[in-house]
This record gives structure tokens, C-alpha cells and sequence, in this order.
């Protein structure tokens, strides 16, 4: 099944959107192939991995790389960060040219070179620079704007006021990942702030954090009224979330498969020796499922070609399936 509707979901301005299930941007993980594949199988928006202003503005190559994509993403995002409200106008207008359908302001970024300098979801600390911010950036530019926040800095939860204030300079869509800037990964996520989000705009609101399954898509959504869910580190060697499906239900065929077009898209991509190292931290996903051995991880790990990964893939049937029930 695919997740995707007839009519559109909703709209970010006058984008429709179609489908609930979104990629989460993530450093690393949210690339060209990774995105592309998930686009393909149901996510609704491709959002880039964040890319920085000024390495933008400055044509940094491993910056600006991250904002290539394929036409049959569409919708794509690209989203940017700094702490400096000129470079992000200048970036902007900049980016724009490559056409994408809306540019997102990533505010909730907890990385301590990151946030500490009040970029991230340290500029949620500064609301009349995101005032400002996005005053400008709708005045200057063609395409949608659109923010990712967190609930806010620690004790400082002022989720609320940045989203209005977002909404009343012009942002098109908030997507609100539901933890502070302290809210560490282990610590379960406020799906609350989601609702009372979705209760303070107009606009669009995408919910994020611990979806883990199909069914905590529509959980989300009935619980918060979001009109969208990101799924981050659930999609993480799972792509298949976004056509409904849960890795419990896939095969070790698919899984196969996947693996494959997915490596092929790396090397297209990057090339072939940067494409398999970076190929490597999607294979730890993919083959979580299986109760495979210390050797074998680490046989697979370190192959430096197509062809000597694709002998070993074959070998993965030999490990069980971690799930009970699985369809294998
Ligand atoms: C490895 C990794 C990289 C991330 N990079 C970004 C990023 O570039 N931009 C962003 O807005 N959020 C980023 N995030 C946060 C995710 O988009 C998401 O908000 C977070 O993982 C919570 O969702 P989840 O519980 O579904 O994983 C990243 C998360 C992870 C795990």
C-alpha cells in the first residue's frame, strides 16, 4: 500500500501535499539516494540533510552537494541554518535558483557547535531574529518558507510563541519535533506540544519524534490533529515505512533488493569509493534485522567493491530474522 492519497493532504501554500508520511531531514542519512528511494516508496516531501549559509553562500562543495536532488522528489525542501539572519536571506535567494518547492529554516538542531552559537534550536531563543528572519525572507522570496522547531531551550519552552510567530511573518508550515534542546534521544517525546502546536496556527503542522510504525502515523496524527508525521531514525534501514509497511512484513528478498538499489544510487551518486563508505552506516540498519555475526558484520563492512558486497549479501540468509512473526 501506498501512503500517498488522491487528494492532497494538505497544502504547504499553495504546494499540495500528498500523503502524511515525511523523510525527517538527517545529517548523514537524508541524502540524494537515501531520499529518493524513500520519495519513492511513499514519503510525501523530500527534505534535504541541513545545509549551512555560509558554506552555501561561499560555493563550499560538500555544502552545496547536499542540495542536489531529482525531479521526481518533488516536493523537495531545502533546509539551511545560522545564527546570522543575512546570510540566511543571502543564502536563500541564492538557493532558490536551483528551485526548490520551499525552503525550510532548521531551528531545532541541538548540536552544541551548532546551537550554542544560536543556530539550531538556539535561534528559538532569539524570536525577534526569527521575527525578522522570516519577515524577510517572505518578502524576498518566490518560494514558501517554513520552520523545523523543538519544543524549546531546556526550560525555555516557547514553542508556541515561535510558531505564531513564524505563522504571522509568513512561514508557510511548522514541523515540530516534540523535546527541548536536553531532551535526549532516550527520553520519550511530548506529543502534547504537537497538538497545542497544531491548535496555535493555521498554518500546516508536520509532527515529529518516536514514530516508530505505520500505525504510530495515524496515532500521531489522531492524537495531535498534525496534518503530517516525520519519521526519522525508524526509516533508518526501513524505507518501506513510507508504503506502509512494517519491517516485520518485508522480505528478505526485498531487503536484498533494496540493498542493492540503494548501493547503486550511492555509487551513481558519490562514486564508488565514497559510495560504499557512506553505504556502510545504511547497511548497520538494514541488516539489524538479523541475527548475523560479529564476522559477518564486520566481512560486510569492510568491502571496497560492488561486486565483493554483493557476493557476501548473499549470505544473509543464513542469520534468522529477529522478528517472530516476519514475513521471511
Ligand atoms: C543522524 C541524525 C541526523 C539529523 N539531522 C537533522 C538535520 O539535518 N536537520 C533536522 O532538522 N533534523 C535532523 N535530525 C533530527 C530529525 O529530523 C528528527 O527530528 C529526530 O530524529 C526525531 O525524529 P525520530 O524520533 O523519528 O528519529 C537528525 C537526526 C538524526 C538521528
Amino acid at each position: 500500500m501506498n501512503r500517498s492519497t488522491k487528494s492532497p493532504t494538505f497544502y504547504v501554500d499553495k504546494i499540495p501535499i500528498y500523503g502524511d508520511a515525511i523523510l525527517a531531514p538527517m545529517m548523514g542519512f537524508s541524502d540524494e539516494p537515501f531520499r529518493s528511494l524513500c520519495r519513492e516508496l511513499g514519503s510525501s516531501i523530500s527534505y534535504t540533510e541541513f545545509a549551512r549559509a555560509e558554506g552555501l553562500i561561499h560555493n563550499m562543495r560538500r555544502v552545496s552537494e547536499k542540495l542536489i536532488y531529482r525531479e521526481s522528489e518533488r516536493p523537495v525542501a531545502f533546509q539551511i541554518y545560522s545564527n546570522d539572519v543575512d546570510y540566511m536571506v543571502k543564502a536563500a535567494i541564492k538557493i532558490q535558483e536551483l528551485k526548490p518547492d520551499f525552503i525550510d529554516i532548521n531551528m531545532g538542531c541541538p548540536t552544541k557547535s551548532v546551537a550554542n552559537s544560536g543556530a539550531g534550536v538556539g535561534m528559538m531563543r532569539t524570536p525577534l531574529k526569527v521575527a525578522r528572519l522570516f519577515k524577510k525572507l517572505s518578502q524576498v522570496l518566490d518560494v514558501p518558507i517554513t520552520a523545523k522547531i523543538r519544543m524549546g531551550w531546556d526550560d525555555c519552552q516557547n514553542y508556541k510563541l515561535i510558531s505564531r510567530i513564524v505563522e504571522e511573518n509568513g512561514g508557510s508550515l511548522i514541523a515540530i519535533h516534540g523535546r527541548t534542546r536536553e531532551g535526549g534521544r532516550e527520553r520519550p517525546v511530548n506529543w502534547d506540544v504537537i497538538g497545542e502546536v497544531k491548535q496555535t496556527v493555521n498554518i500546516p503542522v508536520i509532527g515529529n519524534g518516536d514514530v516508530k510504525t505505520v500505525a504510530d502515523v495515524a496515532k500521531m496524527r489522531a492524537y495531535t490533529g498534525c496534518d503530517g508525521v516525520m519519521i526519522g531514525r525508524a526509516a533508518m534501514g526501513n524505507p518501506w515505512v513510507f508504503s506502509g509497511k512494517d519491517r516485520a512484513e518485508v522480505t528478505l528478498d526485498q531487503v536484498r533488493l533494496m540493498m542493492v538499489e540503494h548501493l547503486e544510487r550511492n555509487l551513481l551518486f558519490y562514486g564508488e569509493q565514497l559510495g560504499i563508505n557512506l553505504f556502510r552506516k545504511h547497511v548497520v540498519h538494514y541488516i539489524s534485522a538479523y541475527q548475523t555475526t560479529r564476522r559477518f558484520r564486520r566481512e560486510l563492512l569492510t568491502r571496497e567493491t560492488k561486486v565483493e558486497f554483493l557476493g557476501l549479501l548473499d549470505e544473509l540468509e543464513k542469520f534468522p530474522s529477529r522478528f517472530e512473526e516476519s514475513a521471511e
